[in-house]
């Protein structure tokens, strides 16, 4: 079995690697089984005090794989896909993230539940999920309203055009810009600086600062998700989705 997902602990950071550059870190099904398994390890690690994600410098994550999201739609609330946002949403260790290239759909909603996230002056973030015929995930379309205020996040989510790192620092999705040549070395600067304080204060900072729009979260991921997986179904994701195996431009005239 193909192994997308790296994972690697020392000196109390877990580091979770998307390693499947030659699709763009693209995500499958097994992907975000993975994922989710190694987000649980890392949670339930007694050594582990912070999380580490990260794909190459130059690349984060093209979003789902469309394709396997094709033969293998996520069929109900058990899916890998959501197990890995309920995981990611939930975990109580602080997760820094490291982001360059592409940071397409779920690639740049993931990084909503991300505590710290470092970026590539190069990082092309993009929330394309209205020109793909489907809706936001991730509780995206509650919490990045709430950070960006509406305006902004509805430009992002009903244009769903591509932004950069200025856009992303000033919407609040970015910690900081980093040059692609510092950025994994300077996330795992700040994820051992981070390991390196009272874990127990960390984790309990961390608790604090969400607990008030956790359970909200929560209950968005299922309420996005159950219409998410109808519009997987509906002729215009269908026309999406072809559209780009075919590499052509969709057509939604006829909708
Ligand atoms: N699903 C499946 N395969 C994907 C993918 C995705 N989301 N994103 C990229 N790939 C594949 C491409 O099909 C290509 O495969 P091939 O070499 O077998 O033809 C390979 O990854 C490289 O991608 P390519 O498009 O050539 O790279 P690029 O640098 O020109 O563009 C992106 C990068 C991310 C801008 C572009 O691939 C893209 O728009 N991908 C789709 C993003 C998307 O819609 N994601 C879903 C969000 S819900």
């Amino acid at each position: 079995m193909d192994n997308f997902i790296g994972t690697a602990t020392s000196d109390h950071v877990a580091r979770i690697i998307l390693n499947r550059p030659d699709k763009k870190n693209a995500l499958t099904a097994q992907m975000y089984g993975d994922l989710a398994q190694a987000i649980h390890d890392a949670e339930a690690g007694e050594q582990v005090r912070v999380l580490l994600l990260h794909g190459q410098a130059d690349c984060f994550s093209a979003g789902n794989d469309l394709k396997d999201f094709i033969a293998n739609p996520p069929g109900d609330r058990d899916a890998p896909v959501f197990a890995f946002l309920s995981a990611i949403a939930s975990a109580r260790k602080p997760i820094v993230a490291a982001v360059g290239g592409p940071a397409v759909g779920i690639g740049t909603t993931m990084l909503l539940h991300c505590d710290l996230v470092y970026a590539a002056p190069d990082t092309r973030f993009q929330l394309p999920f209205t020109s793909l015929g489907l809706v936001p995930e991730a509780g995206s379309s509650l919490l990045l309203p709430n950070l960006a205020g509406y305006q902004r996040a509805a430009e992002l989510l009903l244009l769903g055009r591509p932004f950069n790192v200025d856009k992303a620092v000033q919407v609040g999705i970015v910690t900081e810009v980093v040059a692609a040549e510092d950025l994994l070395a300077h996330a795992a600067g700040v994820a051992a600086a981070l390991a390196a304080l009272p874990p127990a204060s960390v984790r309990l900072t961390k608790q604090l600062m969400k607990q008030s729009c956790a359970a909200d979260v929560g209950k968005r991921i299922v309420e996005e998700s159950e219409i998410f997986r109808e519009r997987l179904k509906s002729p215009e994701a269908q026309e999406a989705f072809t559209a780009f195996l075919e590499k052509r431009k969709p057509d939604f005239s006829r909708f």
